[in-house]
């Protein structure tokens, strides 16, 4: 089995990122509002601050507190909207329950949309247009694009249907021609579905729902899991199991978190393309 090192490429993705800002000699910004304290929310936060420094672009962090009203995110948006100098703006998910989330984020315009969460810019990712593409899924299909790893024809199965992985993933895979299927909490027999796919992505939230049995020999396994176990972060996936089966498999931490990260700057800086005009 090889890993599939989403540290490396990341590295590689946020080069060529800040190399095109400086050859354009332009100023990125990135807005992101975060309501309330979740601390997950706040690593990932964090993250995504200190990868805007990597790459030239200045990073700005609106902090709500948890009992904001709607009207109150919706107002910070919307002034972000009109701010010429932000470039990308970014509402960090989940939102406390008393907020809509739909509604608010279909508040950002969706030439700023960093997240491509906008019903615009899902909408044209189903109809196979060119829109802001969401960054998890687009990190897994660019480590598909490093490790050479052909998707034509393949079966894949993606777990979970969530709007920011599982049905863009699977949109994505189906459009580089894969078959694919969307397996869910009400699949029955997961292990059966998963047993003779090619590819199996899982994006559940839920440690070891992945195991060897469940995996073809040469299979590649993408883990977008992040799972706190006895204060340690694992993925869906039983690493030591499924490793002895599969081709490929990216680890967690180091695979696909610092890929979606990488792909949020290449997002903002498709975001300025966008609001200008540049192909
Ligand atoms: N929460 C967990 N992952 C994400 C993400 O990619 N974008 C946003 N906005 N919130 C998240």
């Amino acid at each position: 089995m090889y890993i599939m090192d989403g540290k490396a490429i990341s590295k590689i993705v946020k080069d060529e990122v800040k190399q095109e800002i400086k050859e354009l000699g332009i100023k990125l910004k990135l807005l992101v509002i975060i309501v309330g304290n979740d601390p997950a929310s706040m690593i990932y936060v964090s993250s995504k601050e200190k990868a805007c420094k990597q790459c030239l672009t200045e990073a700005e962090t609106i902090r709500l507190d948890g009992n904001s009203s709607q009207k109150d995110v919706v107002d910070a948006i919307e002034k972000a909207n009109n701010d010429k100098s932000v470039t990308g703006i970014l509402v960090q998910l989940p939102l406390p329950d008393h907020i809509d989330t739909e509604y608010v984020i279909n508040k950002i315009d969706p030439n700023k949309d960093v997240d491509g969460l906008t019903n615009i810019n899902q909408g044209k990712l189903v109809n196979g247009m060119k829109s802001i593409v969401p960054c998890t899924p687009k990190g897994i299909m660019r480590l598909f694009k490093e490790y050479a790893v052909d998707l034509n024809g393949k079966n894949a199965v993606v777990i979970g249907r969530s709007v920011l992985v599982g049905k863009p993933i699977a949109l994505l895979m189906l459009q580089a021609n894969a078959t694919v299927t969307i397996a869910h909490s009400r699949t029955k027999n997961l292990a059966e579905v998963c047993k003779d796919k090619d590819i199996i992505v899982s994006a559940v939230g839920k440690a070891k729902i992945v195991t060897g049995d469940m995996v073809k020999d040469g299979a590649v396994v993408i883990d977008v899991g992040i799972n706190r176990v006895h204060g340690t972060i694992v993925g869906d996936v039983d690493y030591y199991e499924v490793s002895e089966k599969a081709a490929r498999l990216t680890p967690v931490p180091g695979g696909v978190g610092p890929m979606t990260i990488a792909c949020l700057m290449e997002n903002v800086l498709e975001c300025y393309k966008l609001q200008r005009g540049i192909k």
